[in-house]
Parts: structure tokens; C-alpha cells; sequence
């Protein structure tokens, strides 16, 4: 019924929305790569605000650059006092991700001096803002969530440290870093920094896209990755497992269960649009969960659990025929779990992991002069021109 129709793409699956020089995927191999750099060798030598900087800017930093980086980073930490209200208005039980995009978005309403996507300066102050306050919200919504008092950043210490000590320490006692447990999660943020045109990133570039400012657009991020299909995917399985374990329930039974179509469960942590083999980053991730319960002593029988899980299904036809593989979110939630965090935080991790390719990718199409507003046409199906009663 309608015309001038190029082509019908439901969930995108075969459409390029925009060329980038960011992240480099081959799904078919497991192969992720930011820059050009192999995401293996970015998180065991890198560090989080280094592989920041290389996806924002193109390249590795120098040591000045990244000490400079490093220090303007730490000194933006500060939140100001009237804003802290926001953790006030919601309710304890709220969900993270609902308060964090909350308050992402709000932060355009204390720093209206770094709105205008126009002006590359602007640009540059919001992309500092916005990194060093994200772990800093991120702590002050799970501490209020908690009925615990916000701390001041200490900016002896580095970026994830200080998110550490932000989430759990308290102002009774001097706060004990494991450096086991923050290398671990730098390590697990380094994993989620970038991942090209996934659906969170999308939903900022087609934000950004209207030049709206780059608070709002990563606030819309945050929402879209709040989703069980996207982000969300690293709470839902960790509620999986509980509930496979709750049940006793066999890992064939529950393999079989997500083979009946009708059951309308899938395995959570499992599948993946664009990788058609193993995830490369649930490779590091499963490592790193033994590496982080072993220190904190931790035997947490719901990793057992994942690990038949993958290994039953690996082996099932029903996986193998559709190549669908454990995902970055398959293992996190263990170990975020045996750090101390709510199963209802995971995904704010992700976020702050997530955030430097959210930027990254709104500068490099903000910059783009050929950009255009997002606007994607529909095939229109409904009624044909009809009138009101009487006319
Ligand atoms: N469990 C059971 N069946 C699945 C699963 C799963 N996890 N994933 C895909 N399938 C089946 C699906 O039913 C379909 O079968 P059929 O061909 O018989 O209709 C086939 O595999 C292809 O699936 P699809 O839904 O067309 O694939 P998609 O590319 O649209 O979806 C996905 C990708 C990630 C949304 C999906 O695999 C999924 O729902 N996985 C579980 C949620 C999850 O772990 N999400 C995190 C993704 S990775 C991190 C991130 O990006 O946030």
C-alpha cells in the first residue's frame, strides 16, 4: 500500500546505520578489536581510563597524556552538594538502572555550560564530566539504596579503586581494597568499554543524532541497556541460575525446557547477534571468575551451575545448529556477585563500563559533518484515509 520503500529491516539485522573507525567485530571468528588493538591484550595490559582514551581519541595515550587524562578525570569527581537531593526522591527498592539514567540525564541541569554539541570545548569538559561522575553516581545509588551514608571521593587512589571504596567502604573505618578484586573489575570493565552498533549505542548515536546534548543521549543509552535482551542480560542470568538452584531443578530439564519454544525461556547469557562462536570477552570473563572467587575464597555453587549449564549446551543440537555461545554476560553476574554487589546493580557496572564507547561513538558521529538525523521509515499497514462520523 505504500511506495518509495528501499527496504524492510526489522531489528536492523542487515542495515550499516553509520560507517566508524571505533570497534572492529568478526562474529563468525570471536574476534573484537578497539582501534585495531585485540580486546585480550587491552584487558590484560591495559588499564580502564587508558583504553578510554585510545577509543575516544584513536590512539594510546602517551604518559603525559594519560597522567593528564588521569588527573582531570579524578579532579571532576566531585559532585555537587545540591544534586546529591536526587538519591533522596526515589524509592530504596527503585531500580539502579532506572536511577541512573535519572541521573545522568539531570546532570545537563547542573552543568549547562557544556551543552552544545557545537562547540568542541563544551564537548571535551562533558566527555571528562561524564566519566568521572558516572562510578561516582553509580556509588551513591547503591549506598542510598542501601540507607548508607555517601562518601567523598579520595583521589589517592585511582578510578576504579575509588569506585570501590565509594560502593562498600564507610566513614567509620579506612576502607581495605583487595587488589585482586579491583584489578578484576577494571579488567571486566576494560571488556564492556565498546562493542560498536549494539542497541544502547544506537539508541545514543540516534539521540545524538537530533544534536541533542551528550547527557541526555547517554541517558537514553543507559535506559536501552537496561533491557534483559542487551545489559540487563548479566542480572537476569544470575536470577536463572538462582532459580534453577532454588528448584533443584536438572540442567537437562531446564536445557529442554528453553528447546520448547512455547516455554518462551531462553538461556540467558547465551546468543548473540553478531557473534556466531565463542564471545571472546566470556572467554576472559569465565578466567576471571576463577581467579576472583578463588582469592575471596568464595565457592559459589550457582558457578558450578554455569559451567554444566555451557557444557550441556554446548553439546545440545538445538545451540549448535543456531551457534549460539555463552556471552560477556554469561559469567559476570558470579563475580560481581562474590564482590558484594546486589544482583540488581549488575548492570549499572556494564553502564560504567560502557561509557567511554557511548562517548566515543556520539564525538566521532557528532564530529562528522556529513551526519544526519536519525529517521528511519515504517511500512504502514493500518487503515486507508476513513472519515469521522458525520463528515
Ligand atoms: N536461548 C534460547 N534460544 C535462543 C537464544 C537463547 N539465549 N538466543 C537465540 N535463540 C534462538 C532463537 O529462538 C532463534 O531460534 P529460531 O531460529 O528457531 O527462531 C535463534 O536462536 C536466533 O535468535 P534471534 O532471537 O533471532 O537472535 P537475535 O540476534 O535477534 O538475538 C539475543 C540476539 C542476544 C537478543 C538473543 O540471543 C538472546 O535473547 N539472548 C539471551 C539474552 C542475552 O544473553 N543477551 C545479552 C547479549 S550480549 C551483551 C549485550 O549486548 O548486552
Amino acid at each position: 500500500r505504500q511506495t518509495g520503500l528501499t527496504s524492510f529491516d526489522p531489528g536492523f539485522v542487515n542495515t550499516a546505520s553509520t560507517r566508524s573507525n571505533i570497534t572492529f567485530i568478526d562474529g563468525d571468528k570471536g574476534i573484537l578489536r578497539y582501534r585495531g588493538y585485540p580486546i585480550e591484550e587491552l584487558a590484560e595490559h591495559s588499564s580502564f581510563l587508558e583504553t578510554a582514551w585510545l577509543l575516544i581519541y584513536g590512539e594510546l595515550p602517551t604518559k603525559e597524556q594519560l597522567d593528564d587524562f588521569t588527573y582531570r578525570v579524578l579532579h571532576h569527581n566531585m559532585v555537587n552538594e545540591d544534586f546529591k537531593r536526587i538519591f533522596d526522591i526515589f524509592p530504596k527498592e527503585a531500580h539502579p538502572m532506572s536511577v541512573m539514567a535519572s541521573a545522568v540525564g539531570a546532570l545537563s541541569t547542573f552543568y549547562q555550560d557544556s551543552l552544545d554539541p557545537t562547540d568542541p570545548e563544551q564537548v571535551e569538559i562533558s566527555t571528562i564530566r561524564l566519566l568521572a561522575k558516572m562510578p561516582v553516581l553509580a556509588a551513591y545509588t547503591l549506598k542510598r539504596s542501601l540507607g548508607e551514608p555517601l562518601l567523598y571521593p579520595d583521589n589517592r587512589l585511582g578510578y576504579v579503586e575509588n569506585f570501590l571504596r565509594l560502593a562498600f567502604g564507610t566513614p567509620a573505618e579506612e576502607y581495605e581494597l583487595n587488589p585482586v578484586v579491583s584489578k578484576a573489575l577494571e579488567r571486566l570493565l576494560i571488556l564492556h568499554e565498546d562493542h560498536e552498533q549494539n542497541a544502547s549505542t544506537s539508541t545514543v548515536r540516534l539521540v545524538g543524532s537530533t544534536q541533542a546534548n551528550i547527557f541526555a543521549s547517554i541517558s537514553a543509552g543507559i535506559n536501552a541497556l537496561f533491557g534483559p535482551l542487551h545489559g540487563g542480560a548479566n542480572e537476569a542470568v544470575l536470577h536463572m541460575l538462582q532459580q534453577i538452584s532454588d528448584e533443584g531443578m536438572g540442567i537437562p530439564d531446564f536445557v529442554e525446557k528453553v528447546k520448547n519454544k512455547e516455554s518462551g525461556i531462553r538461556l540467558m547469557g547465551f546468543g548473540h547477534r553478531v557473534y556466531k562462536n565463542y564471545d571472546p570477552r566470556a572467554k576472559i570473563v569465565k578466567a576471571t571468575a576463577e581467579t576472583v572467587l578463588d582469592e575471596l575464597g568464595v565457592h559459589d555453587p550457582l558457578l558450578d551451575l554455569a559451567m554444566q549449564l555451557e557444557e550441556v549446551a554446548l553439546k545440545d543440537d538445538y545451540f549448535q545448529s543456531r551457534r549460539l555461545y555463552p556471552n560477556v554476560d554469561f559469567y559476570t553476574g558470579v563475580i560481581y556477585k562474590a564482590m558484594g554487589f546486589p544482583t540488581k546493580f549488575f548492570t549499572v557496572l556494564f553502564a560504567i563500563g560502557r561509557l567511554p564507547g557511548w562517548i566515543a561513538q556520539w564525538r566521532e558521529q557528532n564530529a562528522d559533518p556529513t551526519t544526519k538525523i536519525g529517521r528511519p521509515h515504517q511500512l504502514y499497514l493500518g487503515e486507508t484515509e476513513r472519515h469521522y462520523p458525520g463528515v
